[in-house]
C-alpha cells in the first residue's frame, strides 16, 4: 500500500507559499537536483546491466581513481544543471575547478557543490552509495565567477542533503528549518515524503569510525575509543556498539534515523594532509544536516560550519552526531590542547 505522504514538488510549493524563509527559485532547484537524483538512482539500480560498473581507468583532482559511475553521475550533474537558470555556477569532487553556468539567461542566484558518487569504492559490492549536495548564494553582480566565491563557510549554505542509493533511495534535505527525508517511489517516480523533522538523539552507544586508522590518531580520539572500548566496566559505564559501511551518506543516514557519532578523524599518515574527508561538499553539507535535526558537527577543535575554506578540495577532520558524544570528543580535544600549551 502506497504511503500517502506529500511529494517532494508539493511539499517545495507548500514550503514556499507558507512564506517559511524558502524562496521560490531555490525550491526550483532542489526540484531539478532531484529529478538528477532520481537518474542516477536508476542507473546505480540497473548496475552491471547498464554497463555502468567497474573503474573508468582515470584519476579525479584528489588522484583518487575514478569509477566509471563517479564519471557518469559527475556528467548527469553537469549536464542537467549547466541548463539550469537558478545557478550562478557549480564544483564537484571530480572537477579541478569550478563550472560556471550561463545558458543564455541571467546569472542564477546559487552556487552548487557537490559529491556526485560518494562512497564509491562501495560500488562494485553492491553496498550503498550517495551523492552530497551544498547550495551557497551566488555573488551578486557581474563579473567573472571564480573558485574565490564558492570559499564560504558551511554556515552560509541555504541547503544542504544528499540523496542514497541504498535498499530504498532516499533524498534528505536541509534548508534551514530543520531535515525531512523523502523515499523515492519507483512505482510513480515520485519522492514522498516519509519522514519529517528528523532528530538526532542526543545520546548514543553507537560509534563509526575506520578503526584501520586506529595507531595514527592523535591523543584525544585514541582516549575516547579506547574509553568506548572498555565499555560498562570503563569510565564511560556503558557498552559501545560499533559501525563503519565505508560510504559516509550511509553512515550520516544511520546517524540521522537512530542517533550515533561519526568520525574520520585526523591522522598522521601523510601529516600534510590535514583529514580524508572534503569540507566543501562532505563535511559541511552533512554537517548542517546534523546540526539542523539536533546534533553537532566539529572538527575536534571548531565547529564545522565555521571552518572557512580556503580551496574547493580541502580536507578536514569530522566527528558528527548525537551532540553529547560530539560534546565528550570535543572535550577531549580540548582538555588535550590547555595541557599542550601548558
Ligand atoms: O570520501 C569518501 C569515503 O568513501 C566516505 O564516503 C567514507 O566515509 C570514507 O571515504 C571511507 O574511508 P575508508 O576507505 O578509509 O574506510
Amino acid at each position: 500500500m502506497r504511503n500517502q505522504g506529500k511529494f517532494l514538488a508539493q511539499f517545495l510549493n507548500e514550503k514556499v507559499r507558507q512564506d517559511s524563509g524558502l524562496e521560490a527559485d531555490l525550491a526550483a532547484l532542489i526540484g531539478e537536483i532531484a529529478t538528477i537524483c532520481k537518474s542516477l538512482s536508476y542507473a546505480i539500480r540497473a548496475g552491471s546491466l547498464e554497463g555502468v560498473l567497474g573503474t573508468a581507468g582515470t584519476e579525479n583532482v584528489q588522484g583518487e581513481t575514478q569509477q566509471k559511475l563517479d564519471v557518469f553521475a559527475n556528467e548527469a550533474m553537469l549536464d542537467s544543471l549547466g541548463v539550469s537558470e537558478h545557478l550562478a555556477g557549480m564544483a564537484s569532487e571530480e572537477l579541478t575547478d569550478i563550472h560556471p553556468v550561463s545558458a543564455g539567461h541571467s546569472r542564477g542566484r546559487y552556487l552548487l557543490i557537490f559529491d556526485p558518487l560518494d562512497g564509491s569504492s562501495n560500488i562494485d559490492v553492491n553496498v550503498s552509495v550517495g551523492t552530497i549536495f551544498s547550495v551557497l548564494p551566488a555573488p551578486s553582480g557581474g563579473g567573472e565567477l571564480t573558485a574565490q566565491h564558492f570559499l564560504q563557510p558551511g554556515r552560509e549554505q541555504v541547503c544542504a542533503g544528499y540523496a542514497l542509493y541504498g535498499p530504498s533511495t532516499m533524498l534528505v534535505l536541509t534548508t534551514g528549518s530543520g531535515v525531512d527525508a523523502f523515499t523515492l517511489d519507483p512505482r510513480v517516480g515520485e519522492f514522498v515524503l516519509t519522514h519529517p523533522q528528523r532528530q538526532i538523539p542526543a545520546d548514543t552507544r553507537e560509534f563509526a569510525v575506520n578503526m584501520s586508522n586506529q595507531r595514527f590518531w592523535e591523543p584525544p580520539m585514541q582516549r575516547y575509543i579506547k574509553e568506548c572500548l572498555e565499555g560498562s566496566t570503563g569510565p564511560r559505564g556503558k557498552d559501545f556498539n560499533m559501525r563503519w559501511v565505508a560510504s559516509m551518506v550511509a553512515e550520516v543516514h544511520r546517524v540521522l534515523s537512530r542517533g550515533g557519532i561519526f568520525m574520520y578523524p585526523y591522522d598522521s599518515r601523510e601529516p600534510g594532509r590535514p583529514g580524508r574527508l572534503r569540507l566543501m561538499y562532505e563535511a559541511s553539507p552533512m554537517a548542517m544536516l546534523v546540526e539542523q535535526a539536533g546534533g553537532s558537527a566539529s572538527t575536534g577543535y571548531k565547529r564545522m560550519l565555521d571552518v572557512q575554506p580556503d580551496d574547493l578540495h580541502q580536507r578536514v577532520p569530522v566527528i558528527l552526531g548525537s551532540r553529547n558524544e560530539v560534546a565528550q570528543v570535543i572535550s577531549y580535544h580540548t582538555q588535550a590542547a590547555a595541557e599542550a600549551a601548558n
